[in-house]
């Protein structure tokens, strides 16, 4: 058995495996609609794998010439998504957490599995972004965002739960 098959099998027996799990179908068509109607230049995932809305997010990305940065941090689901995405001229999978939100006018936060890796990339958001900018948040209900933060932002049941922020 090959060493990727075999540290994905793990995940998938692992409680960990939750966090592999991609946002719903509705996200994906949310976030496609943003970027129709903010038309922005550049856009940020965190946490592509398994990269159910990377596809759309390129796509709408490539509707309005944008290009899109998204980051897996764990080596064998980044060496996976760099395969799937290699075919994306305007898509770049990252292996890095990207810090410097300045550049990004829409990002998606939905890395994992850590508290510490999800508050590490929102405080980098929250730092670094433009004002303006917008952040899409995914799985809010499972108790990731401070409700402080979900009582003054859009918060939209997905069932994951997402919530809209725009920086001021
Ligand atoms: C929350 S989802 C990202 C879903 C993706 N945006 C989508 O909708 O298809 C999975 C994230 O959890 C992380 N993850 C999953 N299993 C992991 C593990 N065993 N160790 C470390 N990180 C893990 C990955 O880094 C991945 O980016």
């Amino acid at each position: 058995m090959g060493e990727a098959k075999r540290k994905r099998d793990a995940v998938q027996n692992n409680e960990a495996a939750k966090w592999a799990r991609a946002a719903e179908p509705e996200t994906g068509a949310l976030l496609a609609g943003l970027i129709t109607v903010m038309r922005p230049t550049l856009i940020a995932e965190c946490g592509t794998y398994p990269g159910r809305m990377t596809h759309p997010l390129a796509k709408a990305a490539a509707d309005v010439g944008a290009t899109l940065d998204t980051v897996e941090r764990v080596p064998w689901m980044y060496e996976e998504m760099r395969t799937e995405f290699k075919g994306h001229a305007n898509v770049n999978v990252l292996a890095e957490p990207i810090t410097d939100f300045a550049g990004y006018e829409l990002t998606f936060l939905d890395s994992g599995p850590t508290y510490a890796e999800r508050m590490q990339d929102l405080a980098c958001w929250e730092m670094t972004a433009a004002p303006g900018a917008v952040a899409v948040l995914d799985d809010v209900k499972d108790g990731w965002i401070f409700p402080m933060l979900v009582q003054q932002n859009l918060f939209i049941d997905t069932g994951h739960g997402l919530l809209v922020v725009q920086r001021r």
